[in-house]
């Protein structure tokens, strides 16, 4: 059947840049009704701009998704002001690139509360209106790093496999009930997340697709009705690699590691 985006009403989180600016002005392109939220007022307004030149009923919402009241206000917002959410985006995330020898415990609780905990806290609250409807859709975005335990970021890598299990167990819950979930792995993406303060540097000569070919592989997904997409799509047969020789993909990541540049 696909996604129908003419009139539906979809909600995406972290929409102020990156994947998420360009993923609600492509929906609102296609007739998508698109609410959305960040922080960063002034930016989340451009976006809102380009939504709405498209598909005038779009709305914007600031607020810090670390912020659990916040994440409440921002579900009940939204069912207020659309009449209802057919399709939840959790796309808002923070990178974090740090060896684990230098990562303190808070560190950890703050990735994983705007990774993991808030964006399942954002889904319970919007699921009960999709399942009175017997329809929805949700939307995770994840990472390669789910699967493929990036070295130097492991609170981002468990953060990220963290939402990923989470709704992959999900999709096999709701499967019969009329909300489908789509996970949604990205390799690397030319964003502004490369550039956000308090991470190491990233290794060099590492390549990366634009936002917008992540945002076609997603529209693909959406349109198959697909559970999982990993952009590039390659990306799956690494992890398919990894499940049949975790030891040899460990010891090669060892000597990746190794053959870096030393700052
Ligand atoms: N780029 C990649 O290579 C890559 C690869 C795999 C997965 N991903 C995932 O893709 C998603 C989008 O990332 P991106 O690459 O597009 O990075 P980005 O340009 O930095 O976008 C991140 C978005 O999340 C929002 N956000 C972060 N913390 C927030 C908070 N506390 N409250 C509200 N909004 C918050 C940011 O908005 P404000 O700062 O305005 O709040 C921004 O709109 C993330 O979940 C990321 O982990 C990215």
């Amino acid at each position: 059947m696909g996604f129908e985006c003419e009139g539906s009403r979809v909600l995406v989180t972290g929409a102020s840049s990156g994947i998420g600016a360009t993923l609600a002005v492509r929906l609102a392109s296609q007739g998508a009704i698109v609410g959305i939220c960040a922080r960063r007022e002034d930016l989340l307004t451009e976006v809102l701009d380009a939504c709405r030149a498209h598909s005038d009923a779009s709305r914007m919402f600031v607020c810090d998704l670390a912020d659990f009241d916040a994440v409440d206000r921002l579900a009940a917002w939204a069912i207020e002001t659309f009449g209802g959410i057919d399709m939840l985006v959790n796309n808002a995330g923070i990178p974090k690139r740090r060896h684990v020898t230098k990562l303190e415990a808070t560190v950890v609780e703050e990735v994983t509360r705007i990774n993991y905990l808030s964006p399942v806290r954002l889904t319970l609250a919007l699921l009960p209106q999709m399942l009175d409807r017997g329809a929805g859709r949700i939307v995770n975005v994840s990472s390669v790093a789910a699967t493929l335990s990036s070295p130097g970021e492991a609170a981002y890598d468990a953060s990220k496999s963290a939402l990923a299990v989470f709704s992959e167990a999900m999709a096999i819950d709701l499967w019969d009930l009329g909300v489908g979930v789509l996970t949604v792995y990205p390799g690397v993406v030319d964003t502004p997340l490369f550039s956000i303060p308090g991470n190491d540097p990233l290794p060099p000569g590492i390549e990366a697709i634009s936002a917008d070919e992540l945002v076609d592989g997603v529209m693909g997904a959406l349109a198959d009705d697909a559970i999982e997409v990993y952009v590039p799509a390659w990306f799956k047969d690494i992890v398919k690699h990894k499940a049949n020789d975790t030891a040899g993909f460990i010891e090669g990541s060892v000597a990746y590691v190794r053959d870096l540049p030393k700052s």
